[in-house]
C-alpha cells in the first residue's frame, strides 16, 4: 500500500490532461470539474456534463477515472456525473467562440485545406471515397472535419456508423467523432429515415449552419460530401468556402464521364478550382481466381482528368468489402486496410495532399 498522501494539487494536474472527446480540450480549461474530495486514498471527482444524457459520458468518466487511478497514492477513484448549469454552459460556449454571429470560419487565409467532392450523377461511390478519404487523412495523423452536405441523401452517419445525435452547447453544434474523424450531417439532427424536404433557400440555411454554427476546431482539413449533380449548392459552397479545392468521382462509364464533365464546368463558373479527379469501380479483382475484370470499359477517369488538364488522383477497384464494410459503419480503410480498396484509397489521399499543398491560397 502506498503512503505517499494525494494532493488536491496533483488530483487537478491529472485532470488538466484529460480532454473532452469532442471538444479536444482539457476538462479543467472547459469547466467541467466539479467538486474534488479527497479521503485517505480515495478520490471523488464531480465533473460537469454539457448536457444530461451526453452520449459520451461514460468514456469521459472513463478517461477521468483513468487519469486518477495512475495517481500514487489513490486506490480508490469515483467519479460522479452532473450537469452544468445555463450560465456555465454559456462560459463554455463563449470560451470556444464560434456561433451564429460569425461568418465562415473557413476563410481563404484559414489553415483549414478544404476539399469538396462532387459527381455528376448519384450512386459513384462519392460517399463511400470522402468516408475512407477522411479516415485516411486522419489515421496519417491529420485533424479532420467531414461535412455530409448532401442533405436529401445523406449517408454519413451510416457509413460511418454512427447512431447518435450531435451534442448542442447552445446554440453551437458539437461534432460527432468517429474513427478519428469530427463528422456534421443533417442525419444527426433529424430522426432516421425521415425525409427532408426542404427547398433551395432552406438548403443555403442548412449549409451556412453547419459551416457557422459548428465547432469545427480549425481540423487540418476539411472534406465536403456534395450532394450529386450540378445545383445550386456548389454556389453556396463557394460563397461559404472560398478557399475550396473540389475533386469529381466518376465511373469509368463514358456516360458518366459527360455527367461528371457538367458539375466540373459548374465548379469552374463559381471558381472552384477542381484540382483533380478520383475514378471509382475501376476494375475488379476475383477473390477466389485473382483475374481482373474491367467491368465498366471506358477509362472515363482518364479521359475526364485530361480533358480538365487536372491529374487522375486515383482508381479505386470494385470490392464487395467496400460495400460491406460502409454498410456495417466501419469504412474499407479501417476495416480491411490490406485489402487493394484501401491501398487504393490511402494513395488517392496522399496524391490530394500533395495536390492541395501546391495550391495557392491555400496554406501549407
Ligand atoms: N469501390 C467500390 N466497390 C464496391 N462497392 C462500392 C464501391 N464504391 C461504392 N460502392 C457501393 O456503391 C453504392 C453507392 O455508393 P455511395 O458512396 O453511396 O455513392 P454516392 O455517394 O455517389 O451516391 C454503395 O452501396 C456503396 O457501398
Ligand atoms: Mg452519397
Amino acid at each position: 500500500m502506498s503512503t505517499t498522501r494525494v494532493t488536491h494539487d496533483a488530483v487537478m494536474a491529472a485532470l488538466q490532461e484529460v480532454h473532452d472527446p469532442e471538444l479536444h480540450r482539457s476538462i479543467v480549461a472547459l469547466g467541467m470539474v466539479g467538486e474534488v474530495t479527497i479521503s485517505e486514498t480515495r478520490v471523488t471527482v464531480s465533473i460537469k456534463l454539457t448536457v444530461a444524457g451526453c452520449p459520451l459520458k461514460a468514456e469521459i468518466q472513463r478517461r477521468v477515472s483513468d487519469a486518477l487511478s495512475g495517481l500514487d497514492g489513490v486506490e480508490t477513484a469515483h467519479v460522479t456525473l452532473d450537469t452544468m448549469t445555463d450560465e456555465e454552459r454559456r462560459q463554455l460556449r463563449s470560451g470556444i467562440g464560434g456561433g451564429p454571429e460569425r461568418p465562415s470560419p473557413f476563410t481563404a487565409d484559414s489553415p483549414t485545406k478544404v476539399i469538396a467532392i462532387a459527381s455528376g450523377k448519384g450512386g459513384v461511390g462519392k460517399s463511400s471515397i470522402t468516408a475512407n478519404l477522411a479516415i485516411a487523412l486522419a489515421q496519417r495523423g491529420h485533424t479532420v472535419g467531414l461535412l455530409d452536405a448532401d442533405v436529401y441523401g445523406y449517408s454519413i452517419p451510416r457509413m460511418m456508423g454512427v447512431h447518435r445525435p450531435a451534442v448542442m452547447v447552445d446554440d453551437l453544434m458539437i461534432p460527432v467523432e468517429a474513427h478519428g474523424v469530427r463528422l456534421m450531417s443533417i442525419g444527426f439532427l433529424t430522426e432516421e429515415d425521415s425525409p427532408v424536404i426542404w427547398r433551395g433557400p432552406m438548403l443555403h440555411k442548412a449549409l451556412t449552419s453547419f459551416i457557422t454554427e459548428v465547432y469545427w476546431d480549425a481540423p487540418d482539413y476539411l472534406l465536403v460530401d456534395l450532394p450529386p449533380g450540378t445545383g445550386d449548392v456548389s454556389l453556396t459552397i463557394a460563397q461559404l468556402l472560398p478557399s475550396a479545392a473540389m475533386v469529381i468521382v466518376t465511373t469509368p462509364q463514358i456516360t458518366a464521364q459527360r455527367v461528371a464533365r457538367r458539375a466540373a464546368s459548374m465548379a469552374r463558373r463559381v471558381n472552384l478550382p477542381v484540382i483533380g479527379v478520383i475514378e471509382n469501380m475501376s476494375w475488379f479483382i476475383a477473390p477466389d481466381t485473382g483475374a481482373r475484370y474491367e467491368v465498366f470499359s471506358g477509362g472515363g477517369g482518364a479521359s475526364l482528368a485530361s480533358e480538365l488538364a487536372v491529374p487522375l488522383l486515383g482508381q479505386i477497384p470494385l470490392e464487395s468489402s467496400v460495400a460491406h464494410a460502409g454498410d456495417a459503419g466501419l469504412p474499407v480503410v479501417a476495416a480491411a486496410p490490406e485489402s487493394p480498396a484501401a491501398r487504393a484509397l490511402e494513395l488517392t489521399a496522399q496524391q490530394i495532399i500533395a495536390s492541395v499543398a501546391g495550391l495557392a491560397g491555400v496554406a501549407g
